[in-house]
């Protein structure tokens, strides 16, 4: 665990009170474990979607894109091996009724709520698949089941993204969504939620060269970290041991992030050999080989799997960027600023227009600028408190520039553009300023 990190506590509260993200159903008393982003997280959520799109599927030849349906026919979650295997061990304290997974409790310690020693019941398969029904009737025959990942689609769509796609292996499908999973000990934030989003790439590699594009991924692993500002020092590989892999895996190598609360999970790379293709080639009767037109091969693809939480990217980036520091204020006084140091690319908001005062001279320059500058960035206009507390709430929400519109700049038709890292300031010409942006790094 980091030592200078923030606490849950104060970034649960911070994600509160800024907008980031609200406890779900707050004022019916909440619903345990559901949150929702707010104006600023849903800005940041987006922004993490776009930059994770753009660098592996719009900036790559190799890559395309999928956005399929959260129900699928259930015979999927049959063959993927879902319904049989996608569990976790379950134990409940005869006493209090508290559950626990019994991977994350010691069985011979208290239980944590009651302090009974021995209570535990024996460990018992639960699944994690969100059940529902299809239509009016609840019966087996009508059952159906939320995606607990949204890898499956892919490959069940394999066969027409081939098709359609005019792509050969090695190549990749990607794809971003909800994911759901009745999980027994949700928790610590959006860490671990029953509904969670997930951006996913399925690589269809030939068997023979299954290392090789499993070591390019783990690299591309660690571009996407540094492009997310999120430091290598806070992210341990743990290379699953074999009697760990989920069923479907031949190696794994979690990414764990060091949160406040210890090293778990945030991303997983899996090679996932041709497990699916062949349950579903075998299950459907269908022919899910590829044609390999320079050889003639006919063979089904073996897969790389590189899957990115969105929520948990969105707590690790929010980690790593929270800072607070000491800074002389303008009259030579120490003061303590939070500053989110978010890359330029994920922040929220690119530049605030702050009029000095909310007198109409400097608003008819202010507003019209603001409008201006909206075509091309994420914008805020802020005419309220002193300049100095306008500073400081665009510091806290990681608004890598703020502009301020003063009665020189009725003059000189310039305004001050104040750096968020550096604190600096500097006099740009208005004309000029998208230029300015553009090359200080929006
Ligand atoms: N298709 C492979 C797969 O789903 P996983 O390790 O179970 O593998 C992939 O999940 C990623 O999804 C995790 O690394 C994590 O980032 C995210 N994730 C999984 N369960 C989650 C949950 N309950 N809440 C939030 N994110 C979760």
């Amino acid at each position: 665990m980091s030592t200078n990190m923030v606490s849950m506590d104060v970034l649960v509260g911070f994600c509160k009170s800024r907008g980031f993200v609200f406890p779900g159903s707050d004022i019916y008393g909440g619903l345990s474990n559901s949150w929702d982003y707010g104006p600023l997280g849903v800005e940041l959520k987006q922004n993490i979607k776009k930059i994770w799109w753009k660098m592996f599927v719009e900036e790559r030849l190799d890559m395309v894109g999928l956005d399929a349906s959260i129900l699928m026919n259930p015979e999927v979650w049959k063959a993927s091996g879902h319904v049989d295997t996608f569990t976790d061990p379950l134990v409940e304290c005869k006493n209090c009724h508290e559950r626990y997974r019994a991977d994350h409790v010691d069985l011979s310690r208290a239980c944590a709520k009651c302090g009974q020693k021995d209570t535990f019941t024996e460990p018992a398969s639960f699944n994690l698949m969100f059940k529902t029904f299809i239509g009016p009737k609840e019966g087996s025959e009508n059952v159906a089941y939320l995606r607990p990942e949204t890898a499956q689609a892919i490959f069940v769509d394999f066969p027409l993204i081939i098709q359609t796609s005019r792509r050969r292996v090695p190549f990749g499908v990607a794809q971003i969504g909800k994911s759901f999973r009745n999980e027994i000990t949700p928790g610590n934030f959006i860490f671990r939620t029953r509904e969670f989003e997930q951006m996913e790439i399925e690589y269809f590699v030939h068997e023979s060269e299954w290392e090789k594009h499993f070591e390019s991924w783990r690299l591309s692993v660690h571009e996407w970290l540094k492009a997310c500002g999120i430091p290598e020092s806070l992210v341990v590989e743990n290379d699953i041991e074999p009697e760990e892999l989920a069923h479907y895996s031949k190696r794994t190598i979690d990414f764990e992030f060091l949160y406040p609360f210890g090293q778990k999970e945030l991303y997983g790379l899996a090679y996932r050999t041709d497990f699916d293709l062949k349950n579903h080639a075998e299950k459907t009767g269908k022919d899910l080989r590829f044609t390999d037109p320079l050889t003639g091969e006919k063979y089904l693809p073996h897969v790389i799997e590189p899957s990115f939480g969105v929520d948990r990217t969105f707590l690790a980036v929010l980690l790593a960027a929270y800072t607070e520091e000491s800074v002389k204020s303008e009259d030579g006084k120490e003061e303590s600023r939070t500053v989110l140091r978010l890359p330029n690319i994920l922040a929220p908001v690119k530049i605030a227009i702050l009029p000095l005062s909310k007198k109409e001279e400097l608003s008819s320059v202010a507003r019209p600028l603001a409008e201006r500058l909206a075509k091309k960035f994420r914008v805020e206009y802020d005419e309220t408190q002193s300049i100095g507390k306008r500073y400081r709430r665009q510091d806290e929400i990681g608004t890598p520039f703020c502009v301020t519109v003063d009665f020189d700049s009725l003059e000189d038709n310039a305004v001050t553009v104040r750096n968020r890292d550096s604190m600096q300031q500097t006099r740009v010409p208005i004309d000029t300023l998208e230029e300015y942006f553009l090359q200080n790094g929006l």
